[in-house]
């Protein structure tokens, strides 16, 4: 899908980020990809926050950086602002560069200790050739400071100074500093206490609205995204499988992976949380050197059908379901059978493979950790 609109910002078009698995002393052979990102498009309009969810591994932070073009799609383009990101080069790509700005989990290893917080903050800003004089560029520090709850005697200290909370506050100015147009924070909280979670969470919400920002939000937990997002992709080895409004995709999932993954987190809505299924997600992720043909799911999912789910990938597209917008959208072929209970669930079972077992017999120990084999009939 082509955005065709000026209000989208990102524009992700059928990218796919396909990493070599090497083999070989002398000679690098290339035995086979992992297939981290696999065919992924979503658009992110301005002012708007995206939150990405999905488990460990399933690709969330390759297309982070897909988007920030630090790792070139194999496949697809990432359209920002109107441009062609892997179109430019000096200095057009480093003024596009200053547009987005990434905020990581862990800020004690993204800020170089050894920089006290103002040559941080002012770094970006040099750079770029955002500092005119002392005198507005210290204004400016304090200006930062201010917005992230930070008092300007911060500025003569270092990193290991301050709290975890604190850090992330300072990576926040240090994203600020350059103006940006997009933010991609990749779990800006999981490394936090959960008290200051909320308080960082509320922080980026401020900042939005203060300057105008959009935000890519990615993230495992649920609750984070959903407090913070205004839609939400829900990624599964290395594709969207679902994406909606925020408030549809929590009231009414549609995927069995969505379902799943939503059934092990309470709802703060007490009809909801009555109306709440339980659902077991059995197994772990299988590889993504290796992912299972058809449905990426089809291993793990309880409503999994004969034989289509085996063997024909289900594209995301609108459902005909009563009531769902076409603005939700699914990648399953049996969706509109499974909201409407005429399919019925059953069992999985994880059971331990020959992780080289497969579809290519040279990928060694890149093999899934573990697959899934059903013990019940459909
Ligand atoms: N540079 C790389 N070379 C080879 N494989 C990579 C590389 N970067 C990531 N991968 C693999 O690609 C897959 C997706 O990784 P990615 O870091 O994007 O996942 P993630 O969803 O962000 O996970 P997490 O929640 O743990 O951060 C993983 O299997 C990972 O091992
Ligand atoms: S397509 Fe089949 S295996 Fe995949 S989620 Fe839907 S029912 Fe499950
Ligand atoms: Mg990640």
């Amino acid at each position: 899908m082509t955005a065709a609109t000026d209000d989208v910002l990102v524009d992700v078009q059928g990218v796919k980020v396909h990493f070599p698995i090497k083999k070989g002393v002398i000679f690098d052979r290339t035995i086979g990809y992992v297939y981290a990102v696999d065919g992924v498009d979503l658009q992110i309009r301005r002012g708007e926050t995206y939150g990405l969810v999905g488990e460990s591994g399933c690709g969330k932070s390759t297309l982070g950086r897909a988007i920030l073009n630090l790792e070139p799609p194999t496949e697809g383009k990432v359209v920002f602002d109107g441009t062609d990101i892997a179109s430019l080069s000096g200095e057009t790509l480093r003024t596009k560069r200053k547009d987005i700005q990434m905020v990581f989990q862990d800020p004690l290893s993204s800020l170089d200790p050894r920089q006290s917080v103002e040559s941080l903050l002012l770094e970006g800003m040099k750079a770029h050739g955002l500092v005119k004089d002392a005198k507005a560029a210290n204004a400016r520090l304090r200006e930062l400071l201010k917005a992230v709850g930070l008092p300007a005697a911060a500025l003569r200290k270092y990193p290991h100074e301050f709290s975890g909370g604190q850090r992330q506050r300072i990576g926040i100015a240090r994203a600020l500093s350059v103006d940006p147009k997009l933010i991609v924070a990749d779990e800006p909280v999981s490394a936090l206490d959960v008290s200051v979670q909320a308080q960082v969470i509320n922080l980026l919400e401020d900042l939005q609205e203060k300057f105008g920002l959009t935000y890519l939000v990615v993230a495992h937990d649920l609750a984070v995204v959903r407090h913070i997002s205004d839609r939400v992709g829900v990624m599964y080895l290395g594709a969207l499988v679902e994406e909606a409004a925020a408030d549809d995709l929590y009231a009414a999932p549609l995927h069995p992976y969505t379902r799943a993954l939503m059934s092990a987190v309470p709802v703060p809505d007490p009809l909801v949380e009555d109306r709440r299924e339980r659902i077991l997600l059995t197994g772990d992720l299988p590889s993504p050197a290796n992912p299972p043909k058809g449905c990426r799911f089809h291993t793990r999912c309880p409503w999994r059908q004969p034989t289509r789910c085996d063997t024909e990938r289900p594209q995301l597209r609108v459902v005909e379901i009563d009531g769902v917008p076409a603005t939700h959208r699914v990648a399953c072929h049996f969706a509109e059978a499974i909201a409407l209970g005429e399919l019925g669930e059953h069992e999985v079972e994880a059971v331990a493979v020959d992780p080289t077992a497969g579809e290519s017999d040279d990928f060694g120990s890149f093999g899934g950790p573990a697959a899934i084999g059903e013990v019940t009939d459909i």
